[in-house]
């Protein structure tokens, strides 16, 4: 079948079509043809060799997919030749076929066109355990969600928001904080002109957030513990500016509040399972119920995985970036 891999570690014209071989789906598993893959910055690491898949997992990049299941590897398999499905890949969505355990796969959800259901397995599931699981997130709290035009952080406004959470996010440029007013957001913040922390104060009775949801990493650090309000919890889940930050413990102290941070895809099969599973019983709903939509930037062929790569690279998009078989 047809894959995108990695000729070499480096820039996005390492991308390269290629014929690949898929192993037959094992009795746990299924064989899904794939509609649509979505793209993640995880993807653009591994492209330049600084995520490395596990063991086991394809060579070739994507971590999630929607498409058609082909066939079960077992009879006793729930899912049936014909569904509807999205599926949480720990790699190879890059490809026409994927095969994956059948307990990460997901129906695709109602109402929702199954290329751009692609843009929902990853970010659904690392907006959940983030805010749910690991932050508590509760309804009538703040949530600063750091980047609410990105990927995940589109999803993690609207989730926030179909919680009954105060959502107050970040986004760069007047028109990109307005489309996350239309998500839900009912506080947007222009990160290039605006104090972020003197926002949320603002928005909270000057309480701080009660949540804090960042995608910076190590410069953002300072700011988000300052707009933590007392019992705050910061979870960072990504390190676009830095992985190494320094902490003012006062101020966590003094906040009585903490700070942790996750990654899904080391989790192991029996965590994602039930991620897979709490995601199916909480998120699907409020997406057939039209509080949760997919944010879908572009649809791009799979062959011209490069340019969806570069595109992602520039910053542009809002919401995600789709490789189409
Ligand atoms: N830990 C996990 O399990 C996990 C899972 C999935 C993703 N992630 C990570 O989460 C991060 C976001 O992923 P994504 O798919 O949403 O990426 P994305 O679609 O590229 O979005 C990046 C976001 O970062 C925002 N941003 C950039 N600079 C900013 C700044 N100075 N202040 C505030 N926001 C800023 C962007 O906002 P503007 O463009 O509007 O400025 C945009 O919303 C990545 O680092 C990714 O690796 C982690």
């Amino acid at each position: 079948m047809r894959a995108v891999t990695i000729s070499a570690p480096g820039g996005p014209a390492k991308l390269t079509s290629s014929r690949v071989n898929l192993d037959e789906p094992g009795p746990d598993e299924v064989l899904i043809d794939v509609a649509a893959a979505g793209i993640n910055r995880a993807d653009l690491l591994q492209r330049t060799g600084h995520y490395p898949p596990p063991a086991g997992a394809p060579a070739w990049p994507g971590l999630e997919i929607s498409g058609t299941v082909r066939r079960a590897g077992h009879e006793s398999s729930p899912w049936r030749p014909g569904d509807r499905v999205v599926a949480l890949l720990e790699g190879g969505g890059y490809a026409e076929q994927v095969v994956v355990r059948g307990t990460q796969v997901l129906p695709a959800p109602e109402g929702v066109d199954l290329v751009d259901a692609a843009a929902l397995p990853e970010a659904a599931c690392t907006a959940w355990t983030n805010l749910v699981d690991t932050a508590r997130l509760r309804a009538g709290e703040h949530v600063l969600v750091q980047g609410g035009s990105g990927g995940v952080g589109s999803v993690a406004v609207q989730l926030a928001t179909a919680l009954g959470a105060h959502v107050i996010t970040t986004a760069g440029g007047p028109e990109r904080v307005a489309r996350c007013l239309g998500l839900g957001a009912e506080v947007a913040v222009d990160h290039r002109a605006e104090d972020v922390v003197e926002a949320v104060r603002a928005a909270t009775e000057g309480r701080g957030a009660d949540v804090v949801l960042d995608v910076l990493g190590a410069c953002g650090l300072r700011d988000n513990v300052r707009a933590l309000a007392t019992g705050g919890r910061l979870v960072v889940i990504g390190l676009q500016q830095g992985a190494r930050g320094e902490i003012d413990l006062g101020a966590l102290m003094a906040r009585r509040a903490w700070v942790t941070g996750t990654t899904l895809r080391s989790r192991s099969a029996a965590e994602k399972a039930a991620l897979v599973a709490a995601v199916r019983e909480h998120v699907w709903p409020m997406v057939a119920e039209g509080r949760l939509r997919p944010v879908v930037h572009a649809r791009i062929p799979l062959d011209e995985a490069a340019r969806a790569h570069e595109l992602l690279e520039s910053g542009v998009p809002f919401g995600k970036v789709l490789l189409v078989p």
